[in-house]
């Protein structure tokens, strides 16, 4: 029974974010529709899609696109124009919008024929030599990471999309994963590695 209540309470609090209304959510995203798309799936390939994305996920980093603008970009993260986006949001709005993006469907993508050797070896096994883990640790075999511990699905995302990112955790622009646990991996890819990885995950789902 000790166990029990131990568990719940652990349970309890890893869940301890606002749970967003979808119907709020969808009357919030005019401003968005320009750059995400009018059902959270972006036709320009820089701009990530939101689509099926995981609400927590999705909450965090609008809460630490707006920290960044307030602290100069000292802390959270730091990109102006999606920045200048989260500025006027309040947390009951980023928690709405999350929730209303992560119930869209994720438009299909697929993974090009070309990199699907490649990429599944990285992805899958990393490289113990170069002390690469593998995405599947965190990502999942899908690549549809996990709400509760914070991974995000990047499976089916715009390949342009990801390996904007990679570079940005490689470079340090990009610093808001807990524990620089996205930074160590990125610093350890090569170019090739990153542009393997960014289209092999678009059709792993
Ligand atoms: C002018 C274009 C533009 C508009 C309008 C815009 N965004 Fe963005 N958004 C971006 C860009 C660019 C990025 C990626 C930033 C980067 O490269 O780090 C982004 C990233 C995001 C992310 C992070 C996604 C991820 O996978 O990490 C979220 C969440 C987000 N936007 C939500 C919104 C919401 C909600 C709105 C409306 C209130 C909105 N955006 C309006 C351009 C825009
Ligand atoms: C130790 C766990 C871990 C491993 C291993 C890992 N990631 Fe991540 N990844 C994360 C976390 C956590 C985040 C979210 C950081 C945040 O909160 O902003 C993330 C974010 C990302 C993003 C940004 C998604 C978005 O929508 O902006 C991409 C792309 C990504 N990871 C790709 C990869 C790839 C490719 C690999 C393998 C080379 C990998 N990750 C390995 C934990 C991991």
């Amino acid at each position: 029974m000790k166990k029990l209540a131990l568990i719940l309470s652990l349970l309890a609090s890893c869940s301890v974010w606002a749970q967003g209304n979808v119907e709020a959510g969808k009357a919030k995203s005019q401003t968005c529709v320009a750059c995400h798309g009018a059902d959270g799936n972006s036709l320009l390939t820089n701009y990530p899609k939101l689509a099926g994305q995981h609400a927590k996920y999705l909450e965090k980093q609008l809460k630490e696109l707006k920290l960044a603008m307030e602290t100069g970009g000292k802390q959270g993260r730091n990109e102006p124009v999606m920045g200048a986006m989260a500025m006027p949001l309040s947390e009951e709005d980023m928690a709405d919008l999350a929730a209303y993006y992560a119930s869209l469907p994720i438009s299909s993508n697929s993974t090009p024929e070309n990199v699907v050797e490649a990429g599944k070896v990285l992805y899958t096994a990393g490289d113990a030599e170069r002390g690469l883990t593998a995405c599947i640790a965190c990502h999942g075999p899908r690549g549809n990471g996990t709400e509760l511990s914070g991974f995000p699905k990047i499976s089916g995302q715009h390949a342009d999309y990801i390996k904007l990112q990679l570079e940005k955790f490689r470079d340090g622009s990009r610093a808001n994963d807990m524990n620089e646990m996205m930074r160590d991996v990125a610093k350890k890819l090569t170019d090739e590695d990153i542009d393997t990885l960014s289209k092999y995950v678009g059709g792993l789902h």
